[in-house]
């Protein structure tokens, strides 16, 4: 079997249209794997050029068949702002590459001139999937080109980073703080800032501030949507997060039972009184699919099209109940994000795709 070294060998004439240099050179080629004469790797792309990443994948698939490799799995990441900026510091690209690219500018993320749309994940209780739902709309605006953010504002129960099996850390320079991003999506969580899974012990004032530090020490680049999934319930860092950000808008989470979403509604009222338009309600955990199509209702039944009506809002979609397929052997590992063609992962794009079109208006 080949090892690395022939791998990169044999990948070196390819150039990155952009930078107009190998892409070996680059060291655009990661998280190489072998498994008997199958290989998997990861290959960082300046554009989502569905023609490059084409030729990208014949050239990859002829050179490596040369060399006995029977199967090749590439997943392509767009390059991150960071990436750019450290290419930038040790060469100059030949080609146009957009100009706020290398020396990162932070952007005002909160101000009026912000074009950034918000949209924060609100339950009524903990564990009813908040932050499941988080995750994957994120994932799925992603999917469709969207240049998504999460903030993971749950303070005291931040989860996202585990959800979504981020093992790295946010960047450092000059004092600026650079999001972690997976599946394409950049990521700020308390999780990043706490040592050993220590619990948060901070009172008020300073988790404000912390939450502040999430927005202005943070360079999120070129973001268009960021989601801000929300401690449970209707608390100080919840009113927080609403005066902070007021022209955010909101989805509500509830399970299906009827009491979930008496409970539920109280967020819903938070949200009204605080000015944020409800995009809509997502009902999780409403059915168990069985192997033969039919549906058990396991918790109950009704809850969101209840509490929808209630907030004189829509139902935005039911989610099954079923954890995400996903095996710890698999590149890219993650506990909660759904595979984009599971039945759960197209809900999240229709939701996404709908979330897309009405905040476009
Ligand atoms: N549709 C679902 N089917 C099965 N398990 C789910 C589903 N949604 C969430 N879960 C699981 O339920 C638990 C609570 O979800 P989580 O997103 O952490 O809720 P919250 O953020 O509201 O506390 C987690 O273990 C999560 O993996
Ligand atoms: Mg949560």
């Amino acid at each position: 079997m080949i090892n690395k070294d022939q791998l990169l060998v044999a990948l070196k004439p390819l150039h990155d249209p952009q930078y107009d240099k190998s892409i070996v050179e680059l060291n655009f080629v990661r998280d190489v794997m072998f498994k008997e004469d199958h290989v998997s790797l990861s290959l960082i792309v300046t554009s989502e050029d569905e023609a490059f990443k084409e030729k990208a994948k014949t050239f990859m698939e002829q050179a490596l068949e040369k060399l006995g490799v029977s199967q090749l799995h590439i997943r392509f990441r767009l390059i991150t702002d960071y990436e750019r900026g450290q290419i930038a510091s040790t060469e100059q690209p030949n080609k146009a590459v957009p100009q706020e690219s290398p020396a990162p500018q932070k952007q005002a993320i909160l101000g009026n001139s912000s074009s950034v749309k918000f949209i924060a994940i609100a339950s009524g209780k903990g564990g009813v999937g908040k932050s499941t739902v988080t995750v994957n709309l994120a994932v799925a605006l992603a999917r469709q080109g969207k240049k998504v953010g999460i903030v993971d504002a749950d303070i005291y129960g931040f989860s996202i980073p585990d959800m979504m099996g981020i093992e790295e850390q946010p960047k450092l320079v000059d004092n600026v703080i650079f999001p972690v991003e997976k599946f394409g999506v950049k990521v700020i969580s308390m999780g990043f800032f706490v040592q050993d899974n220590a619990p948060v012990v901070w009172r008020g004032p300073m988790l404000g501030k912390m939450l502040r530090n999430f927005f202005h020490e943070v360079d999120w680049g070129d973001v268009e949507y960021i989601l801000l999934d929300l401690p449970p319930g209707t608390g100080d860092v919840a009113l927080d997060v609403h005066q902070m950000i007021p022209q955010s808008k909101e989805v509500i989470v509830t399970t299906p039972h009827a009491t979930a979403a008496f409970v539920a509604a109280r967020a819903g009222a938070m949200a009204i009184q605080t000015d944020h338009e409800i995009l809509g309600i997502v009902e999780n955990m409403s059915y168990y699919e069985n192997k033969d199509g039919t549906k058990d209702y396991i918790f109950g039944k009704g809850g969101g099209a209840k509490l929808a009506e209630d907030l004189h809002s829509d139902l935005l979609a039911q989610i099954p109940l079923g954890a995400p397929d996903n095996h710890i052997s698999e590149i890219d590992y993650s506990p909660s994000v759904y595979k984009k063609d599971s039945v759960a992962g197209q809900i999240y794009l229709d939701v996404a795709a709908n979330i897309i079109t009405r905040l476009a208006n």
